[in-house]
């Protein structure tokens, strides 16, 4: 007895070109379809090169619109005096500052550690500066006192514009008895 694996009629095949199996036997494996397979290369290789142009494409782009870290600007306003109160130390974050207003008048101060360049904090009890990276301290004039920092801090220049605003020159550094009259 045999059946049909074209038809579901389960009778014999008469058709031409049917594949007859003897009964009770498992059908056989169906015959690949080469057509099917061409198809599925064809697309992975479409893939393929549609993913290379894109990448290519995009690091092309990225060339034509270059990634650029600005420094950040050496000269800089502050405020006026009168923004530091008498005896005051002001850290300003965003510029890394501290500025202090003493009786003789106003000192900027670096919050750069010398060691690695973590802001070190400015202890008014005990008028130091410690790092809270590897414990390196500095004096009030920003000399080193222990821990790793090789260097003392730096103190920058100040002046007073026209319009009498406090100006930080950070390319120009000063002895730590500098102060701006104000
Ligand atoms: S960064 Fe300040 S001690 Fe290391």
């Amino acid at each position: 007895m045999t059946r049909c694996v074209r038809g579901t009629c389960g009778k014999p095949c008469s058709r031409s070109g049917g594949i007859v199996l003897p009964s009770g036997d498992a059908p056989a494996a169906p015959v690949p379809d080469s057509r099917t397979r061409r198809e599925f290369l064809s697309k992975c290789a479409g893939w393929t090169l549609a993913a290379t142009v894109a990448g290519y494409a995009s690091a092309a782009v990225a060339y034509l619109d270059p990634r650029v870290l600005y420094e950040p600007p050496t000269q800089f306003s502050i405020g006026r005096p009168i923004d530091f109160a008498p005896g005051s130390a002001t850290f300003l974050e965003e510029k890394r500052l501290f500025v202090f207003r003493a009786s003789e008048g106003l000192y900027a101060v670096s919050a750069v550690c010398s060691h690695l360049g973590c802001n070190v904090r400015w202890t008014a009890a005990k008028e130091d500066f410690e790092c809270p990276c590897h414990g390196s301290v500095y004096d009030r004039q920003g000399r080193v006192v222990s821990g790793p920092a090789p260097r003392p801090l730096e103190w920058y220049a100040l002046s007073c514009n026209k319009s009498g605003v406090v100006m930080v020159d950070t390319t120009k550094t000063v002895a730590p008895d500098f102060r701006l009259r104000v």
